[in-house]
């Protein structure tokens, strides 16, 4: 990794087409819509060869020319990213369908795909001078952002719903970062963060109301081309909350067909949600462009009780462009496979990641998949942070 790589060219609103500065400190666009990092592709695809990859070291970093950190000395990092693709062992086997891939991200620093995102945006804040940060919170987020802000010497506030199971909170205050917990859900997390935010000098990192998370984000899309050398599987199955994975990723699909990277097809996505808090899969049935807020939003997996989502017109573009779906499934499902994920694969993740075969096994069953497809199942955190729940869930299974 070298400084002045990286082919960022500007800040784009995919609303209203207005461009902003990337010296800017920003969060989102004047029309209130999230604003997305664009690239110079064709510079970005000549500097970064695609047959160069494999000598590079293997973490998010690597895409370095498609990522918008402009310094290296910048880069706040734990070696996020190059986590394992794992070809299912057992479940596929059972269920005759050899294409079944799980791609680990509980192995992350901080145990989830969260690290990546908050690796970028506070990489990019302590490039732009930003030296308080705060986070409205499922948890995750909250665990990455404490530890990336104490890496950079940065002062964290993190806001949680007070149904946030412990783990999140010590961790956290381990970090070194202070805690405020609400009554509430996450969206009144983002009440409280903007009112703070108005009154006080913090920068919010809310899920898609800075630009940055996302660009961390999408480099699991690039990992995961990297890992299938190109072709993209046909599926791809992802817990949503706030989005941003999901976004993410599609971004990379576009980034790297406009570089020519691809062979074949981008994937169908797939977005699940828990039955208790549904708000895209109801607006995909509905073919509604954005969601309402769900109300009395109910889930023990943290990360998926998200009542409404910024983003939200974002997901329902990349699940529809994409030709995919948005499913929920029951609590009880989750649960069952997030054992069955520990119990067969070894896995010990999170319920989200359970939601995510849950749904695999629900689109298998309704005919929606193909024993001959290659699907990917995402496992985007540990268990490890969710064990209150999960032991008082192992009564009921
Ligand atoms: C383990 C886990 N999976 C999935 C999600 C949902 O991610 P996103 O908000 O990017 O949709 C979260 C969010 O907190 C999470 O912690
Ligand atoms: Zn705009």
């Amino acid at each position: 990794m070298s400084s002045d790589k990286s082919a960022a060219t500007y800040l784009h609103c995919p609303k209203c087409k207005e461009r902003y500065d990337l010296r800017q400190v920003i969060n989102l666009c004047k029309c209130g819509s999230p604003l997305l990092v664009a690239y110079d592709l064709m510079l970005a695809a000549q500097m970064m060869p695609r047959e160069q990859l494999r000598s590079r070291l293997p973490t998010m970093w690597k895409y370095r020319e498609v990522l918008p950190v402009q310094d290296d000395v910048n880069v706040v990092s734990l070696d996020e990213g190059g986590t394992p693709l794992l070809p299912s062992r057992r479940i596929g086997t059972v269920r005759r369908f050899p294409g079944l891939y799980f791609k680990d991200e509980s192995v992350n620093p901080t145990g989830s795909f969260k690290a990546r995102g908050l690796a970028m945006a506070v990489s990019r804040a302590k490039e732009l001078g930003v030296g308080r940060v705060i986070i409205p919170t499922a948890g995750n987020a909250g665990s990455a952002l404490a530890a990336y802000a104490a890496l950079a010497g940065m002062k964290c506030h993190i806001v949680m719903p007070k149904e946030t199971p412990t783990p999140f909170l010590v961790d956290c205050r381990y970090h070194g970062a202070t805690i405020e917990l609400v009554d509430g859900t996450i969206a009144d997390c983002g009440r409280v963060v903007a009112d703070k935010c108005s009154r006080e000098d913090w920068f919010s990192f809310a899920t898609l109301k800075e630009p940055y998370r996302i660009e961390g984000k999408k480099t699991m899309g690039y990992e995961l081309a990297e890992q299938f050398e190109f072709e993209l599987p046909d599926i791809i199955i992802y817990p949503t909350g706030g989005g941003t994975g999901l976004i993410g990723m599609w971004k990379a699909f576009a980034e790297m067909e406009t570089m020519g990277w691809l062979t074949g097809a981008k994937p169908r996505m797939i977005s699940v949600q828990c039955r208790g808090c549904a708000p895209i899969v109801r607006a995909f049935e509905q073919g509604k462009a954005s969601a309402e807020p769900w109300d009395n939003p109910q889930t023990v997996a943290a990360g998926l009780r998200v009542p409404a989502a910024v983003g939200d017109f974002l997901i329902l573009q990349a699940v529809r462009e994409s030709g995919g779906a948005a499913v929920a499934v029951s609590e009880e499902d989750m649960l069952k496979a997030t054992f069955e994920l520990a119990s067969k694969e070894g896995v010990f993740a999170a319920p989200e990641a359970g939601a995510a075969l849950a749904a695999f096994h629900n689109l298998l069953e309704a005919g929606y998949l193909h024993g001959n497809e290659k699907v990917v199942v995402f496992l985007t955190g540990s268990g490890y942070k969710y064990l209150d729940t999960l032991e008082k869930a192992l009564n009921s299974l």
